[in-house]
């Protein structure tokens, strides 16, 4: 695939943003190709994604500002739509992700890492939404994921201000879940990937669909949606396996994801 990677490692999935020369950043065609290695992915058999860029100094840097440097109202619209429904297509994707952050996360790079369930990075990783210093605003979600993720306050302080965070500001946020040395970035995020992959798939993607859906809407609705994907959880075999070993004071065997 032209320039996004995709490997997999037992269960897990590897996506790999691969365009070194622009340190990663998004043009049209890297979106088309991660939309293409998504809808690749065989949801029976993958438990768990790790989205990530290549070199060791940029995740991604934004979305390709030379081709949207020529861009009319309508064509920006287009390029931003493409890359909301491909970022939204992975946030509601039902195999969760985890990002992991090489390097810059800047923009739709800091935007893409939103659109994955957590992240985690790298130390000289650097975060931030630098468009209004380019006279436009995020256009890939970052309004909406960065102020729910940090809070509406430092979301506008961030893009307001347009400033650069590192690895350990982004931390204190709460914007990455841990930080690690550049050279055990992948082998953490595998060793995370490979805990959820080990855990009953169907009660994993539940769980995140309640979270993701249940943010949506109100408590009472939010809980119903919670009491719904629990009881069907208790169709599946897992449930059966899962609780069956527990009795019977055993390890399960194999989750099979039925
Ligand atoms: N778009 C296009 N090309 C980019 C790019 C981007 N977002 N970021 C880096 N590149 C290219 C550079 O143009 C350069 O190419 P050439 O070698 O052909 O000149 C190459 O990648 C290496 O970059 P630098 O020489 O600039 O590397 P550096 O180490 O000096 O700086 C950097 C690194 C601080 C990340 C700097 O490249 C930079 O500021 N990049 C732009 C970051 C940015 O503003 N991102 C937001 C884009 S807008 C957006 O994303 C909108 C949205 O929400 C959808």
């Amino acid at each position: 695939m032209g320039f996004v990677k995709y490997e997999t490692k037992g269960q897990v999935g590897i996506i790999t943003i691969d365009r070194p020369k622009a340190l990663n950043a998004l043009n049209s065609q890297v979106l088309d190709d991660l939309k293409e290695v998504l809808d690749g992915v065989d949801q029976q058999e993958i438990r768990c994604l790790i989205v990530t860029g290549s070199g060791d100094k940029s995740f991604v840097a934004g979305a390709d500002i030379a081709a949207m440097s020529t861009m009319s109202q309508a064509e920006a619209e287009a390029f931003g739509k493409k890359g909301n429904d491909i970022f939204r297509a992975l946030e509601v994707f039902p195999i969760p992700s985890i990002a992991a952050v090489n390097g810059f996360a800047l923009g739709g790079g800091c935007e893409l890492s939103m659109s994955c369930d957590f992240r985690i990075c790298s130390e000289n990783a650097v975060f931030g939404q630098p468009e209004v210093g380019l006279g436009i605003t995020p256009g890939f979600g970052g309004t909406q994921r960065l102020a729910r993720l940090v809070g509406p306050g430092m979301a506008k302080q961030l893009i307001y201000t347009a400033k650069n965070i590192k690895a350990d500001e982004a931390l204190r946020i709460g914007l990455v879940n841990a930080v690690f040395p550049q050279e055990q970035l992948m082998e953490e995020a595998e060793k995370l990937a490979a805990k959820i992959a080990k855990n009953a798939p169907i009660a994993v993607r539940a769980s995140k669909k309640a979270i993701n859906d249940g943010l949506q809407v109100e408590m009472d609705k939010a809980i119903e949606i919670e009491e719904k994907l629990f009881g069907s959880c208790f169709e599946s075999y897992d449930q059966k396996e899962g609780m069956g070993a527990f009795l019977e004071k055993r390890k399960v065997e194999k989750f099979l994801n039925r």
